[in-house]
């Protein structure tokens, strides 16, 4: 029984073609767009080093090369600031390559998000394991991962993060259809459906992109026949797992309420960008007051 196994592997996929954001993402990822001073993809991975996940594996693809060489060594370029006795910058140059080894898998095609995680069945194997998509940010000081694998330890069953937005939204996210559990803090997830049209919606919980999955979503996702947009959907996946009996089977929900960005979407990403760095403290007062002035 895989239950009690705990948590200790993390799945970043980051092999999207990232078509909302282009231009800027034709030959760059946009996972390694900066925020403030990081790429995207950093906070993502300093969020699951925080929760205590050790084992890290990133899901990249074509055009990806940029993310593996940030999160490497830069001997040519520590040795210059070394010189210089520029040990600021040194430290922040050392910070991703710090978080410890990352292991990569190349998706060779963009197939769907379904399709990334399968990626990771071999390096996962028979444990539960964290799932964090590489554009999604999410407030860290609100400790969701962690949440979620104390609840995916509790019911041996899968979890998704869920966020209520306004109802003419929902139909860019997976959907989710919920049940209260009582003196629990988490709810049971009947189903779910991808990107439902307005009005057909079961709810206004969106499904965000943190997961902790039970790996018995591999076995389902390699059934699982391309859904919306010709893609492998992890969400088709997590509905059959919701419907399911047995072993593996039951998929909960956490409702966040802290802050998220999607920064695969322009306008999402614009305000991560200008929310971060008006908490900086080099220069978000600066910042704020430039700000006021604009606006009015
Ligand atoms: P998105 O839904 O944002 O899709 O993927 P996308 O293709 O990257 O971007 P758009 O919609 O074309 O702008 C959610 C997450 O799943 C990963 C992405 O990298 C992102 O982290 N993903 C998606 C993959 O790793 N592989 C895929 O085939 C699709």
């Amino acid at each position: 029984m895989t239950m009690g196994k705990s948590v200790t592997k993390a799945v970043i996929p980051a092999a999207g073609l990232g078509t909302r954001f282009l231009p800027a993402t034709k030959a760059m990822p946009k996972e390694m767009l900066p925020v403030v001073d990081r790429p995207a993809i950093q906070y993502v991975v300093e969020e699951a080093v925080n929760a205590g996940l050790t084992d890290l594996l990133m899901i990249t693809g074509r055009n990806k090369r940029a993310l593996e060489d940030h999160f490497d060594r830069e001997p040519g370029l520590e040795q210059a600031l070394e010189k210089k006795g520029d040990q600021g910058r040194l430290a922040l140059v050392r910070e991703a390559s710090d978080l410890g080894p990352i292991h990569y898998v190349r998706q060779g095609e963009a197939k769907g998000l379904g399709h990334a995680v399968l990626c990771a069945s071999q390096h996962v194997g028979d444990e539960p394991f964290a799932v964090l998509l590489g554009d999604d940010l999410i407030d860290e000081a609100e400790s969701l991962l962690a949440t979620m694998i104390d609840v995916q330890q509790k019911t041996g069953g899968s979890v998704i993060a869920l966020i209520e937005v306004d109802p003419s939204q929902i139909s860019a996210y997976g959907c989710a259809d919920i049940t209260a559990i009582d003196g629990e803090d988490y709810v049971r997830v009947n189903s779910l459906v991808e990107k439902p049209a307005a009005g057909e919606a079961p709810s206004n919980l969106a499904v965000i992109g943190r997961y902790v999955l039970h790996p018995s979503v591999f076995g389902v996702l390699e059934k699982t026949e391309p859904g919306r947009g010709g893609e492998i959907q992890l969400t088709d996946a997590l509905q059959t797992l919701a419907a399911g009996e047995g072993e593996g089977s039951g998929v909960y929900g956490v409702v966040f309420k802290g802050r998220r960005y999607d920064t695969g979407d322009k306008l999402s990403y614009l305000k991560a960008v200008i929310t971060l760095a008006s908490e900086r403290v080099e220069f978000g007062e600066d910042l704020k007051t430039w700000m006021k002035g604009f606006v009015s």
